[in-house]
Order: structure tokens, then C-alpha cells, then sequence
């Protein structure tokens, strides 16, 4: 969990118009700024972003929010990645680990993944030494048609035939981070491990070593193919607290100067493919680590470059991987983005493609690759018979979730546009039948829904005074403990609500302000949510923050007068038998008139 007040910090910093102008074209109308609403289609602009408010809202399709919503809604982002990447566009650090785990465990956690970085790093100088003692290494990677210099660049290796060479790096063999890194293997005692006198030993022997290499260019794992036949050909680190498969890519670091500079990163399937590549003069190459390519892959490529090029082998296992890798791409997808996806000839991959038939024809095969909106579509019809009506109901029926993941876009348009013209269908209907202008559709398609609360909304006075604390968070200093003492008898029902949200409010201090609030109260329950959009929608009249004072004092006098109220009819009803009960209903009618008679902020 990132801490609120980083959060706070964040939206203070970061300028929503700068968030959303990013993507949608706003132009300046009043106090707030206009433009055509990303989540739906419309022609006339209905969408706003309130700089006083450092909230959107669109008036077509109720979406709203702040800079950080925005992200996730339009970038498909999670909200930690949404806040990283606000974050990094005002140069912030968010900070790393839970702020529940306590510091002593915190520190200790860090420990470790340091402990384990440095025997990863030793692991690696080990191997690239051991590769100049090894001949026989050294001659497969030349047979492969690599230089020592593409292998420096690599820092390509050789683990030694022997079962425990990693003995001489770490003297204190036995210790637990060689096993947490993957470095080594317990032998479990019923394997015989105790009975061959050898309970624990390297995992990667005998094999020409690949280090992987996070984006910091820190190795966090390897990659060790056999030399001959042997199986299995690439033996890979295990999943480590390090190390996750799914949000890694191999050569990224090495590569990333190269995707600047070609304007586009080739996504390939091996090791091998990688390294050659670049030795080709294709140093702009990364690869999956043996896994299908993930949302979070392409999401860490989008961050480097505008253009991906996905290559696959024409087998059928290629093509299963291309559908994967389809499916990782669609949340992102957008029209400032090109993901294309290319298909070598029957057994070839880009490594030996090159090598058969030259790198122009590689470059040539790159230009022509099968644009994202084009494969999709070809995935949809497939097998289907575009001549029959089932057919293309089939093929409607497999485009839907697509669609539907595909954030608001003109691509998704033009797609739309493709699946019409094939399914003999127009854009309006599809957009119909698949929901797409449905911002609630497209966010169950993106993510899961928020949980709702199932309590009734406040309402008439004590709606009044959330509104106004929710949108002027600044408020609260104004109440104080007995006002919500007051709220909370008037309502009981939302006591705790309207102490919640001053608590959050206090907290916030001198810099409260709505958007910041909202984050603060995300995932608050469907009440929050529904006050938010109202005051999302309301026009900006920007009032005054001494009018809304009034606004709000106005409200707590009400509140206090019908309280003296109900006790004074209370007390009628039962009679006013004794003094206490006379001097009491006395008390009350001067309490009542005193509050009469003030105005203006005074909150009684
Ligand atoms: P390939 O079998 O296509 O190998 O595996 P390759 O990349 O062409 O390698 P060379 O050219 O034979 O040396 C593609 C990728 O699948 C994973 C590796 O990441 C490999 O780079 N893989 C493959 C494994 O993890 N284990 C295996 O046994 C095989
Ligand atoms: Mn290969």
C-alpha cells in the first residue's frame, strides 16, 4: 500500500490538465478546460477537467475523477502503477515497500533482496570468468557465430561441470539466499541427498550461462543452455523474489538504447534470437523468458518506445503465442501506439531467418509485419464462414471481449469499422451490441468492479454537509468535535461516514483538497461515490470559500435548531410535570432563538 500522504504530496504536484492533455485535446472554456470525452464516442466535446477541482468529468457518459483514475481508466493501468507513473512525470519516488510492514521487517526484507542481488552478481562475474577457462564453451557460442564482444556485452557465461563449483564463491556454501536466489538445489533427504553425502548442489552446470538482467542492470536470473543434445536445452533461474517471469523481458537492459534509437523494440521468443540479433545488427531485440507474453511486458515496453514488433515462428505453437501476446496488448492499445505482429516462414526463427536469408529481408519482413487491428480481425474470422449468418455471429461472438478491452479509441473505431464491413453488421451496431460506449462495460472488461456498499444515501441536511465537506475538504477545521456530535444524532445512520470523512479531512491539513480526498476515500463505499460525481458534475460557479462557509454554517445551524426542536417536543409531549422539565424547555427556546438569529459563517 503507498502511503495517503505520498498520494496527497502527488496530486499537489501533478496538474491534471498536464494528465489528461496528454491524451485528449483540451481546450480552455471558462474556468474549465474542454475537450472530446475518451470514454465514449461523441462529435460535440462534453468532457471537462477542472484545474480548481484537479478533477474530470464528462457530462455525456458520467465519467469522472482525478489524474490518478484517469491513468487507470485510460491507460489500463493498476493503481500503483497509475501513481508510479504520475510520479515519475514530476520526478517523485513512490515509496517501495507496505507502509503496514513494520520498519524492522522492512528492513530485514531489504536485507535479503540485497543479500540475494550481490550473490546473483557474484554468480555472474563467476561464470564470465569460468568462460575463459572453458574452450569447448567458448567454441559453441563462436560456432553460433558470436564475437567476444557481443559475449561481453551479455556478460555471457559458463557454468562448470562440476556439482558444486559456486563452492569457491561462496565459501559459506550452506547459507539460505543461495537457495532463495535459485543458485542451488536442496536435495531432499528422501532423494537420498544425506546417503550421497551431498545434500545440496549447483543448479546450472555444464551450461553456457545467459544473466538476465532487470532494468537497472542488476541480474536477477539465468538462463543456461546445453552444449549438446541434452535436455533440457534451456534450464532457467526458478521464480524468485527477484524474479517473475511475467514482468521480465531478457536484453531489455542491454537493448534499450537501441529501441530509442531504431524507434521500435522487437519482441522475439529466445536468448539466442537476442544476442544474435544484435550481433545481425538488430541490437533493438528482447524476448520473453520462455512464458507468454503478459499485459506487463507490454506495458514496460510501451514505456520505452512507441512501436512494438512482435515476431513469431509460423508454426502453430507461434501462433498460439501471437494470440497471447494479442490479448497482452489490447488494454494498452491506443492510437499513438503501433504494435505489430510478424510471422517467419515454418521453421525459422529471427536467429536463423537472418542468418539464411540476410538482415535486409529481416528489415523487409519487419516493415511488412501484420498490424494489430489487422491480426485481430484475422483472429476473429478464423475458421469461421463469413458466407453464412452463424459464421459471423461466431465471429462477433469471439470479437466482443476484444472489443471490449480495447480502451476508447479511433483504433478501436476503425476495428470497429473492419468487424462491420466483414460481419456485414454497421460500427453503430456493433458499438451497440458490444456496449462499448458503456464506461461501466469497459471497465468490468479492464478490471474488477468496486465493491458497493449496500446502506442507504444520506439525505436533506446531512447530505448537504458531506456535499459540501467532500468538495471543500477545508471545512472541516470548521467542525468541531460537539457540531459532529450534533450530525452524528441527527443521523445515526452515517455517523461513523461523516466522522470518517472528517478524520480524512483533518488529516489532509492546510493542503485539503477534493481530488486528494477522493483518493483518500477510494473504495469508500457507493454513498462517497455518488456524492463524488455529483459534485464532479456541478458547474463551476466557484463560489467563493466564504460563501460555501456560509453554505455550511447554514446547514449546521439547521441541524442544531431541529435537534432543540425534537428535545422540545419531546419534553411537550411528556407533559413539562416538574421544574427540571420547565427550565429545561426554557433553556431550549432561547438556544432556539439565539440560533434564529444568526448568520452569515456562524456556526452556532
Ligand atoms: P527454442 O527452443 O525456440 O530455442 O526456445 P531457441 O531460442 O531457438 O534457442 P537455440 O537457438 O536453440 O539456442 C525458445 C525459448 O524458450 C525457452 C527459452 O527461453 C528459449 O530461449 N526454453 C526453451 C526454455 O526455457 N527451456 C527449454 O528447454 C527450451
Ligand atoms: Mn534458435
Amino acid at each position: 500500500m503507498i502511503p495517503q500522504s505520498f498520494i496527497q504530496d502527488l496530486l499537489n504536484r501533478v496538474d491534471i490538465v498536464d494528465v489528461v492533455g496528454k491524451y485528449v485535446q483540451l481546450k480552455k472554456g471558462g474556468a474549465n478546460f474542454m475537450g472530446l470525452c475518451p470514454f465514449h464516442n461523441e462529435k460535440s466535446p462534453s468532457f471537462t477537467v477542472s484545474p480548481t477541482k484537479q478533477f474530470y468529468h464528462c457530462f455525456g457518459c458520467g465519467a469522472h475523477g482525478t489524474a490518478i483514475s484517469f491513468l487507470i481508466e485510460y491507460s489500463g493501468l493498476g493503481f500503483v502503477e497509475a501513481v508510479k507513473d504520475l510520479a515519475q512525470g514530476v520526478g517523485m519516488t513512490v515509496p517501495d515497500n507496505d507502509d503496514r510492514i513494520p520498519p524492522a521487517q522492512r528492513a530485514e526484507q531489504q536485507a535479503k533482496t540485497m543479500a540475494l542481488s550481490d550473490a546473483m552478481s557474484a554468480a555472474c562475474d563467476f561464470y564470465r570468468q569460468q568462460l575463459r577457462a572453458a574452450p569447448n564453451a567458448v567454441e559453441y557460442l563462436k560456432g553460433r557465430g558470436l564475437t567476444g564482444e557481443i559475449a561481453a556485452r551479455f556478460g555471457l557465461g559458463y557454468s562448470p561441470d562440476e556439482w558444486d563449483s559456486l563452492r569457491k564463491v561462496f565459501p559459506d556454501y550452506e547459507v539460505p539466499a543461495l537457495v532463495e536466489a535459485g543458485l542451488v538445489i536442496d536435495k531432499s533427504d528422501e532423494e537420498g541427498g544425506q546417503r550421497m553425502g551431498r545434500k545440496r548442489y549447483d543448479r546450472f552446470r555444464h551450461r553456457v550461462m545467459f544473466p538476465i538482467r532487470n532494468t537497472k542492470g542488476q541480474v536477477i536470473g539465468f538462463g543456461g543452455r546445453v552444449m549438446d543434445g541434452g535436455e533440457p536445452k534451456y534450464l532457467n533461474s526458478p521464480e524468485t523474489p527477484l524474479f517473475q517471469k511475467g514482468s521480465e523481458l531478457y536484453g531489455l537492459f542491454e537493448a534499450r538504447q537501441a529501441i530509442r534509437e531504431a524507434g521500435y523494440v522487437l519482441v522475439t521468443e529466445g536468448y539466442m534470437d537476442v544476442v544474435a540479433l544484435a550481433q545481425l545488427g538488430f541490437p533493438q531485440a528482447v524476448a520473453t523468458l520462455g512464458t507468454a507474453c503478459t499485459p506487463i511486458h507490454v506495458q514496460k515496453l510501451l514505456r520505452q518506445t512507441d512501436e512494438v514488433v512482435f515476431s513469431f515462428d509460423g508454426d502453430s505453437a507461434g501462433r498460439r503465442a501471437a494470440r497471447r501476446a494479442l490479448d497482452a496488448c489490447l488494454i494498452h492499445a491506443s492510437d499513438n501506439k503501433i504494435i505489430k505482429f510478424l510471422f517467419l516462414p515454418k521453421e525459422h526463427d529471427p536467429d536463423s531467418y537472418v542468418r539464411e536469408k540476410g538482415a535486409e529481408a529481416f528489415e523487409q519482413q519487419i516493415k511488412e509485419a501484420m498490424p494489430l487491428s489487422q491480426f485481430l480481425i484475422k483472429e476473429v474470422v478464423g475458421d469461421n464462414d463469413m458466407t453464412t449468418p452463424e459464421g459471423r455471429a461466431r465471429a462477433q461472438f469471439d470479437a466482443k471481449p476484444m472489443l471490449q478491452a480495447l480502451p476508447p479509441s479511433s483504433l478501436r473505431l476503425q476495428i470497429v469499422r473492419s468487424l462491420a464491413q466483414v460481419t456485414q453488421t454497421t460500427p453503430a451496431e456493433i458499438e451497440a451490441l458490444f456496449e462499448l460506449s458503456n464506461p461501466v462495460v469497459q471497465a468490468v472488461a479492464r478490471r474488477a468492479p468496486p465493491p458497493r456498499s449496500k446502506r442507504m444515501a444520506p439525505v436533506g441536511l446531512e447530505r448537504q454537509i458531506v456535499r459540501l465537506l467532500v468538495a471543500h475538504p477545508a471545512l472541516s477545521s470548521d467542525l468541531d468535535d460537539d457540531t459532529l456530535v450534533v450530525v452524528g444524532h441527527h443521523a445515526p445512520d452515517h455517523a461513523q461516514m461523516v466522522t470518517q470523512l472528517v478524520e480524512a479531512c483533518r488529516s489532509m491539513g492546510e493542503q485539503a483538497n477534493f481530488a486528494t480526498l477522493v483518493e483518500l476515500l477510494r473504495d469508500g463505499g457507493a454513498d462517497f461515490e455518488s456524492l463524488i460525481a455529483e459534485i464532479a458534475a456541478e458547474t463551476e460557479a466557484e463560489s467563493e470559500f466564504d460563501v460555501v462557509r456560509q453554505e455550511m454554517a447554514g446547514a449546521v445551524r439547521q441541524m442544531k435548531m431541529r435537534q432543540v426542536e425534537d428535545e422540545m417536543t419531546q419534553l411537550s409531549i411528556a407533559g413539562l410535570r416538574d421544574e427540571a422539565a420547565q427550565s429545561r424547555y426554557r433553556e431550549l427556546m432561547q438556544r432556539k432563538e439565539h440560533l434564529k438569529r444568526l448568520t452569515g459563517a456562524d456556526f452556532g
